[in-house]
């Protein structure tokens, strides 16, 4: 949810701000801007409704040379994307530049104040009177530093922010509560961004930034301090990822490489944890409360959006392989609700950005109250992966289309990996179930390999279907969850509306909307409740519905009755929502693509919502 760039050292910092700028367009793309200090120690800025694109296209990139510079992407919070309120923001003088990620909440009770100083606004944004409450300060301490302390001293709110001024044109300073950043250290050089991928084809040497932080730098290096006022020492941590990672290596979209990274990203999240003589599970992030959460009376999941599926997944593993009751929760509702936490229970926390505000929030009224935190986290050092208790890492890699996919998957495969490591301490399952899902698991990145390769076979279905304005997808069980997911997708990126429901609930409700135009995509493992899907299938084809199968590769019956088949390969029921849903993904990337939606930038949407 927006994205922050800084540089300060010897290189023209344009340049590397709208690269870096452009790396982290994932974060919110509805306006972008640069503030530069020029060789003049000008401060001068250059900001637009639109894409980085666009802006890199429009700025004169000789009036912009200087080493000194912000930049930002933007998802707005505080008034429509245009460019007035696009950042860098600055105070009332034009002295002061400053990118902002947060919201300020207090904003109104400082503008009035700083109004009633004589202070005049030129935005609809909670970040400019941040930029005027530091001119404030400014001009009795005379200090930069000490005015942006002051400043952030008086603002309740999250902010993640990167300031530049020609008071003092040799320096920025940045600071975080809340809103992710980090400084990349690199010789002669500090870039300054919201998480790695506008770091690390300079460095892969960082620094992370925790609350409460600010931190002042200059050409010679950095001090890192909290607001107030206190030394902070930080060890410089290195960045686990490649540049090659985060790139799109001949892709159309870093969605589409990322759904077909999954054969791959899937070993990554069970390589080393899982013995496959013994089915045994470890997992080293959790060793140190193993007992506790063996020995659990409850397991809560809390998660949004795509990871909040992974988490209802869980819930039917756990409780099925590891017999403790698990209650799935938004974190939204979460924190919310005066949620009762008792002795025992744990609270698994699943992101892939590690930084959701609701999430986040969830974790930490969890941990007021008392319960034992697990994170299920994609992104290393994040501030989630880093308040849990204990944890263990997806290993998805880096995931840079906005709409989640190969994290789906990881989250998924490391519940799996939860659950068993939870079952083999507790005995719920015997030694020799434990091995046999372990031997399946080693045949699963070829079958997920043998999904990808049929997409072209998905890209003919989503041509028939592309233009239907609403869809229904029906799943039991496991598949559930996997009805969701399938739903979401195809809303998050092709706009179509769609439900996800659980098969039998159709006809409590969804059955009135089926008619000749309603396609209906329902996955209809051959398993216990076979018999029960086809009744539903017969339900929607009798109101003229079009049955898009999702069906097991041994099933011969189901062409009598879907108008379109998809065919997965067989394999353990605890894995069939990992394999079911590589097809929903291509469905969905499949259509988004049709119909000239750009997937990887979705309206609306941002990859990491650091905003309640
Ligand atoms: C946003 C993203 C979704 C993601 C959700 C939760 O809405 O667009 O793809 O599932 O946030 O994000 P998290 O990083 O916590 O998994």
């Amino acid at each position: 949810m927006c994205g922050i760039v800084g540089y300060i050292g010897k290189k023209n910092a344009l340049q590397i701000i709208l690269d870096g700028l452009q790396r982290l367009e994932y974060r919110g793309y509805d306006s972008a801007g640069v503030s530069i200090i020029n060789d003049n120690k000008e401060l001068i800025t250059y900001k637009k409704k639109g894409k980085v694109s666009e802006l890199a296209e429009n700025i004169d990139i000789n009036l912009f040379a200087g080493s000194v510079g912000i930049g930002h992407t933007r998802w707005a919070t505080h008034g429509v994307p245009n460019d007035v309120n696009a950042h860098p923001q600055f105070d009332m003088d034009e002295k002061i530049a400053l990118v902002h990620n947060g919201i300020i909440e207090n904003y109104k009770t400082l503008k009035t104040m700083l109004q009633n100083e004589g202070y005049v606004f030129r935005s609809d944004t909670d970040t400019e009177v941040l930029t005027n409450l530091i001119n404030y300060h400014y001009k009795s301490k005379k200090d930069l530093e000490t005015a942006v302390r002051f400043a952030l001293n008086e603002v309740d709110g999250t902010y993640g922010i990167a300031c530049i001024s020609s008071f003092e044109p040799d320096k920025i300073i940045a600071a975080r509560k809340g809103s992710p950043l980090m400084l990349g250290i690199g010789i002669e050089e500090i870039i300054i961004g919201s998480d790695a991928s506008a770091i690390i084809n300079h460095t892969k040497n960082v620094i992370y930034l925790e609350d409460g932080e600010m931190c002042v730098l200059t050409k010679h290096g950095f001090q890192l301090k909290t607001i107030k006022d206190e030394d902070i020492f930080r060890e410089i941590e290195e960045i686990e990822f490649d540049l090659q990672e985060i790139e799109k290596s001949g892709y159309d979209h870093f969605m589409l490489k990322e759904i077909c990274e999954q054969p791959e990203t899937i070993q990554n999240t069970y390589r080393g944890r899982i013995n496959f003589e013994t089915g045994v599970v470890k997992l080293g992030g959790l060793e140190s409360i193993k007992d506790k959460i063996v020995n659990a009376k409850r397991i809560i999941i809390t998660a949004c959006g795509t990871s909040w599926h992974a988490g209802l997944i869980g819930e039917y593993l756990i409780e099925q392989m590891c017999r403790i009751p698990v209650e799935v929760d938004y974190a939204s509702e979460f924190r919310y609700r005066d949620p009762v936490i008792n002795e025992g229970d744990i609270m698994v926390v699943i992101s892939q950005s590690g930084e959701t505000a609701d999430t986040l929030a969830a974790l930490r009224e969890a941990k007021k109250k008392g319960a034992v935190t697990v994170g299920l986290v994609n992104v290393v050092g994040s501030t989630i992966a880093r308040e849990v208790d204990a944890g263990t890492y997806i290993h998805a890699g880096p995931e840079i289309g906005v709409a989640s996919s190969k994290a789906f998957t990881s989250q998924v495969m490391s519940l799996i990996l939860l659950a068993l490591m939870i079952a083999g301490e507790k005995k719920t399952l015997s030694d020799d179930e434990l091995k046999r899902i372990a031997n399946d698991l080693k045949t699963l990145p070829e079958k997920i390999k043998k999904c990808v390769e049929a997409k072209d076979d998905y890209k003919f279905i989503a041509d028939e279907l592309k233009s239907a304005s609403n869809f229904l997808y029906l799943g039991r069980g496991l598949n559930f969850p996997v009805a969701l997911e399938g739903a979401l997708k195809l809303k998050e990126i092709s706009y179509i509306h769609a439900e996800g429901y659980p098969a039998a609930e159709m006809k409590h409700g969804p059955i009135a909307l089926i008619d000749e135009n309603m396609p209906v995509v329902i996955i209809a493992p051959k398993d216990k409740t076979y018999d029960k899907i086809i009744s539903n299938i017969e339900e929607v084809k009798a109101r003229k519905g079009k049955i898009l199968a999702i069906a097991s590769e041994e099933d011969n019956n189901i062409n009598d009755y879907a108008d379109f088949v998809i065919r997965v390969p067989k394999t353990f029921n605890l894995f069939a929502p990992i394999i079911n849903n590589i097809p929903l993904q291509f469905l969905a990337y499949y259509i988004a693509t049709a119909r000239g939606c750009n997937v990887d930038q979705p309206r609306n949407l941002a990859k990491s919502v650091t905003v309640e």
